[in-house]
């Protein structure tokens, strides 16, 4: 089998809360192969945000290996960590976190930018956008966009850089059944139309049905990796 395009060996984290600490990962041996879509379950408070904040190197462990597409960013700095995260991660957040004073344009243009590139040309823009189905949004401001419109366009935004992995934290989590259901459809598109890497977080049982593979977070630790699908990478090149 090929190595994985994202690693974590004896990942752990505490946080500390004053004078007490919280042991949010206690660790936690992760792989995800490239063109696989899987998600991760678990109550509330059983450290998948602090998995996906370390994986998309938002934070540093306290200790532990992180591999993310042959770069092992736990052994970097915060220059090369922030770089692999611009260059290899796309993050979609149940907030959608888009910059509300730009246009559609804008928020993808500066997530382009930050990278280090030039702005991206208008038709590049055009086929980004057509991919989450909303071509005509370009110059729309985030807040005239419905709630599920806003969450394809943070999936466009993270798609911007070709992201090797593309990770998101409850991305249905603020959304109507029929805007979830939109979203984990595209997700799947993605997946299977281009290969892309997917890594998503969910409490709902629904979403994560959606996915390849299912991992089972408790406590800090993983209760269950799921079964590796046989997989069809390099799909709808
Ligand atoms: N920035 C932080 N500072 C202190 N404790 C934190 C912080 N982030 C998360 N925690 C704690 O770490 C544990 C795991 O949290 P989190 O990763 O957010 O879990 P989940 O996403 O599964 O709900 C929880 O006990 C939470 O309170
Ligand atoms: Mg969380």
């Amino acid at each position: 089998m090929n190595p994985p395009i994202l690693e974590t060996v004896d990942l752990r984290m505490v946080y500390h809360v004053g004078h007490v600490e919280v042991h949010a990962l206690r660790g936690v041996d992760v792989q995800v192969q490239k063109g696989e879509f899987v998600a991760i379950i678990g109550p509330s408070g059983c450290g998948k945000s602090t998995l996906l904040h370390l994986l998309g190197g938002l934070a540093r462990p306290t200790s532990g290996r992180i591999v993310v597409d042959g770069v092992e960013v736990s052994a970097a700095g915060d220059f090369e960590r922030t770089a692999v995260r611009r260059r290899k991660i796309g993050f979609v957040f149940q907030r959608f976190n888009l910059f509300p004073t730009l246009t559609v344009r804008g928020n993808l243009e500066i997530a382009r930018q930050i990278q280090g590139d030039g702005v991206p040309a208008r038709d590049e823009l055009v086929r980004l956008l057509e991919m989450v189905g909303l071509p005509h949004k370009m110059d729309m401001k985030p807040l005239d966009l419905s709630a599920g419109e806003q969450q394809r366009i943070a999936i466009a935004r993270a798609l911007v850089n070709h992201p090797a992995i593309v990770l998101a934290d409850e991305p249905t989590g603020n959304l109507d059944s029929v805007n979830s259901s939109m979203i984990l459809e595209l997700f799947q598109d993605l997946n299977r139309r281009l290969g892309q890497t997917i890594m998503m977080i969910t409490h709902n049982p629904e979403a994560a049905a959606v996915a390849h593979r299912i991992i089972e977070m408790k406590d800090g630790r993983v209760l269950s990796h799921g079964i590796l699908p046989q997989l069809v990478t390099g799909a709808g090149t």
